[in-house]
């Protein structure tokens, strides 16, 4: 009990309450700093993401609910992995701003990982101070900047050649141990069951594209089409070219939508070619970690959907 909210774990029958605090509170605070809304479409299209997460974590992640009225005034998705905890969406209803729900929800979480000795990971906009404060200020430490792009694929795909000769293949299920494997050199994290759930592919929205020379897997990259995400990500890859090739793959996944991605802004050859290709920039995010991050040994692009610091 604290400040008149307390917390409890998400359940099943949360999943429309929760799907309308994200909606409200995303697009108010967009809005809020002249920024177009997030989600144009349905109140309960952010159920999508609930939806994801009961099956990818059931019943992980941390609701703060006020105590007068039991109504659902904070959310939190947690996502613990081998290796780290990665937290997810979190959103405070605006009547309810400043009154210390998303510090609690946050203390929380880092008391979950502290159990497991393991390290939060998380990504989150520049363009929103109040979030970016609230991490910092928990003792995270912003370890990659990244700038997200957007373009638009033409109905019949992308109208230039592929970047380089470099073998991209759709991921199989026999993709996982591989897929492991590399995001461990690269980011120094692993999520098993989630690459296993993108390639099983049992909503019908995700897509895994691979490089892979000599036989190995040299990096991947997933993307979503869902009515509430149509963004690339997650992946990783050694090398530019390599994840060139990747974007451009899974661009080409996309005809006639314009998804986003998020690259590191460090990668200069991969920044101007997406330049070249057309792609804009629509925001820029930066992901943090409390306790030990490995600094990337390649390139990492992460994603909202599912979130993936
Ligand atoms: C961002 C958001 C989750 C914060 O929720 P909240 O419950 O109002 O936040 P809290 O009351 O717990 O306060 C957050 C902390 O950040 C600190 N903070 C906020 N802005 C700050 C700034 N500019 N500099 C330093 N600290 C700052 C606050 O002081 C507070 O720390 P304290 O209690 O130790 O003083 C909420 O504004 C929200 O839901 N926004 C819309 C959705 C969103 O942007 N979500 C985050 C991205 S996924």
């Amino acid at each position: 009990m604290n400040n008149g909210f307390h917390l409890r774990t998400m359940q099943p029958a949360d999943r429309e309450a929760i799907s309308r605090l994200i909606f409200h509170s995303t697009n108010q605070y967009y809005e809020s700093i002249g920024r177009e809304p997030i989600f144009q479409g349905e109140e309960l299209d952010p159920a999508i993401m609930f939806d994801v997460y009961q099956t990818l974590d059931p019943n992980q992640g941390l609701v703060a609910v006020d105590n007068k009225t039991d109504g659902i005034i904070g959310l939190c998705f947690v996502h613990p992995r081998e290796t780290h905890f990665s937290l997810g969406i979190m959103n405070v209803h605006p009547d309810h701003f400043g009154r210390g729900v998303a510090r609690t929800l946050l203390s929380r979480i880092i008391e979950m990982a502290m159990t497991e000795n393991k390290p939060v990971r998380l990504v989150s906009s520049c363009l929103n101070l109040d979030s970016y404060s609230l991490y910092t200020r928990a003792g995270f430490i912003p370890f990659c900047t990244f700038q997200d792009m957007f373009l638009e694929v033409p109905e019949n795909g992308l109208t230039f050649d592929p970047p380089n000769d470099l073998i991209v293949r759709p991921g199989r299920l026999d993709d996982v141990e591989g897929m492991v494997a590399i995001e461990r050199e690269v980011a120094g994290i692993t999520r098993r069951n989630d690459y296993d759930y993108f390639l099983r592919n049992d909503k019908g929205f995700w897509h895994v594209s691979v490089v892979e020379s000599n036989g190995q897997l040299d990096g991947f990259l997933i993307s979503c089409g869902s009515q509430a995400s149509n963004m690339l990500g997650p992946g990783v890859a050694r090398t530019e070219d390599q994840a060139i090739a990747l974007i451009y793959a899974e661009l080409n996944q996309h005809a006639g939508h314009t998804p986003v991605f998020l690259v590191p802004v460090n990668c200069g050859e991969l920044v101007q070619q997406l330049y070249k290709w057309g792609a804009r920039n629509c925001e820029m995010h930066v992901a943090q970690s409390y306790g030990l991050a490995q600094q990337p040994a390649g390139i990492i692009m992460p994603t909202f959907l599912p979130e993936s610091g």
